[in-house]
């Protein structure tokens, strides 16, 4: 029997279809979990793909079911296990052979584990991997970071089981090290702004204009069907029409409105500070989770404070506000994208990675969980101006602010009056409005900072002259 083309450890749902994704590609794979039973069953279930797939039930008969080098993908909770697995691993490895993380590893993690591996003759990858279960069985995005010759390894297997936008592969090799992962979670923090975004949006029509769940899901279905079109809202319009088979209500009124986060939005954010660089919607988004978390305090504070003026929300023309909303999260959404790419921008320079722009927008146009249109046009700009400093200032995106921003303003007035809570929304219009502006108020600051700590300024006039007259005052 020929050698598997490539391992796979740890069937849980991610694992489990991506190895069915792989083997359906006319790959054969190896596979093994550390409990027997699992691999079994697995194998017992894969049907006609079966025969693609090689059950393992030790390490050793896993290893040497592999053709050197081997590539061998662990997909387990990211954490303490990934690097228990890999330390159980390296004994049964030979040099050449890659080990590959496909979970959601914090990109710190995964340059620790690169160079760990440095002098041992084996490989790292650390790969990122979007697309949820679905993606994973039918065509995720990949994000791939290591050297370009344990890429060279596995590129053929990658290409064949990754989503395709008009043919083309949604899998790149990005850079050495954690630069894959570091991509993934930005992607991620970019879902996590794209989310709550729709979110605001969600709630200034429920909230501000009174509409049922379902009435709110044909407005998601129409914009689904212009510029706004994506997974996200697809998906936003069939939960809003989804019912709830125990009361017969909405569903998505009767889940609790406490959001869960297991870390790589608050890994965009604090990375993002850690650079210097805004990614404000981004921040707001992992805040408004964790406001979100804070059910109790938020029941108790209603009590004390009331709502502001709720009743008053005024929409004198209904079908124009509802077109505002659109541009508005389209704006938004601009906001947000360009911050995560500015992050990235920014990483690339600070890790040595020469993350190539046009090539993330697009492998993320299809497969991954922020998948649209609007990616194609990131794609396009950034081909075309893949310097550019940000993307709001290329010119076709430029001109879609300038299309879009007074919707955006007039929607966050709008909301800010009616007391509905727009953080992301805000935050996006904030960063449009500070960017753009030559001559900021930073000068007031400069000074305050000089009057209490002697920390010092430059002149607009360029004269050497860097301390105020303070103890004069
Ligand atoms: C993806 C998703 C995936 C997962 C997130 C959710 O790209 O396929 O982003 O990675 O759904 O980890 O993260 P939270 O649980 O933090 O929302």
């Amino acid at each position: 029997m020929s050698q598997a083309e490539i391992g796979l450890i740890g069937l849980g749902v991610m694992g489990a279809n991506l190895a069915l994704n792989i083997a359906e590609k006319g790959n054969r794979i190896a596979v093994f979990n550390r409990t027997v039973e699992t691999t079994r069953k697995f194998h017992a279930d894969a049907g006609e793909l079966k025969s693609q797939i090689v059950p393992c039930e030790t390490i050793e008969a896993f290893v040497a079911a592999i053709r050197p080098p081997r590539p061998i993908i662990i997909m387990i909770k990211a954490g303490e296990a990934v690097d228990q697995q890999m330390e159980a691993l390296k004994p049964h490895l030979a040099g050449g052979d890659i080990m590959i993380d496909a979970g959601n590893a914090n990109f710190r993690d995964t340059m620790r584990r690169f160079d760990a591996l440095k002098d041992t003759g084996l490989t790292f990858i650390g790969m990122g991997v979007s697309g949820g279960e679905e993606g994973a069985r039918h065509g995720p995005s990949i994000m791939v970071g290591g050297t370009e010759e344990s890429y060279a390894r596995v590129e053929k297997v990658l290409t064949s089981i990754a989503a395709k936008y008009d043919g083309e592969p949604c899998v790149a090799w990005l850079g050495e090290n954690g630069a894959g992962h570091f991509v993934k979670t930005i992607h991620n923090g970019i879902e996590y702004a794209d989310m709550q975004m729709i979110a605001e949006i969600y709630g200034i029509l429920r909230d501000g204009l009174k509409m049922t769940a379902e009435e709110i899901g044909d407005v998601f279905g129409t914009w689904n069907r212009g510029r706004l079109n994506s997974y996200l809202i697809e998906i936003t319009e069939k939960v809003l029409e989804a019912t709830d088979p125990l009361t017969g209500k909405p569903m998505v009124d009767m889940i609790l409105d406490k959001a869960g986060q297991k870390g790589t939005g608050k890994w965009s954010a604090i990375e993002a500070q850690n650079m210097g660089v805004p990614a404000t919607a981004i921040e707001a988004a992992v805040a408004a989770r964790s406001i979100s978390s804070m059910k109790g305090e938020r029941e108790a504070a209603e009590k004390i404070l009331g709502l502001p003026s709720i009743g008053e929300f005024q929409v004198a023309d209904r079908a124009a506000f509802i077109k505002d909303l659109e541009n508005a999260l389209l704006a938004a959404k601009i906001g947000a994208y360009a911050q995560g790419f500015a992050v990235m921008s920014a990483a690339s320079k600070e890790f040595g990675w020469s993350l190539p722009m046009p090539t993330i927008a697009r492998i993320w146009r299809a497969g991954c969980i922020i998948r649209s249109q609007f990616l194609d046009e990131i794609t396009s700009a950034f081909t075309k101006a893949p310097d550019a400093a940000n993307l709001i200032v290329t010119p076709a995106f430029a001109a879609m602010v300038k299309e879009t921003d007074g919707a955006l303003r007039r929607i966050v007035s709008a909301a800010v009056l009616g007391g509905l809570p727009v953080p992301a929304l805000a935050s996006a219009l904030g960063y449009f409005d500070s960017y753009r502006r030559g001559r900021g108020t930073a000068n007031l600051i400069q000074a305050q900072r000089d009057f209490f700590g002697a920390h010092g300024f430059d002149r607009v006039d360029g004269a050497d002259s860097h301390h105020g007259p303070w103890g004069s005052v």
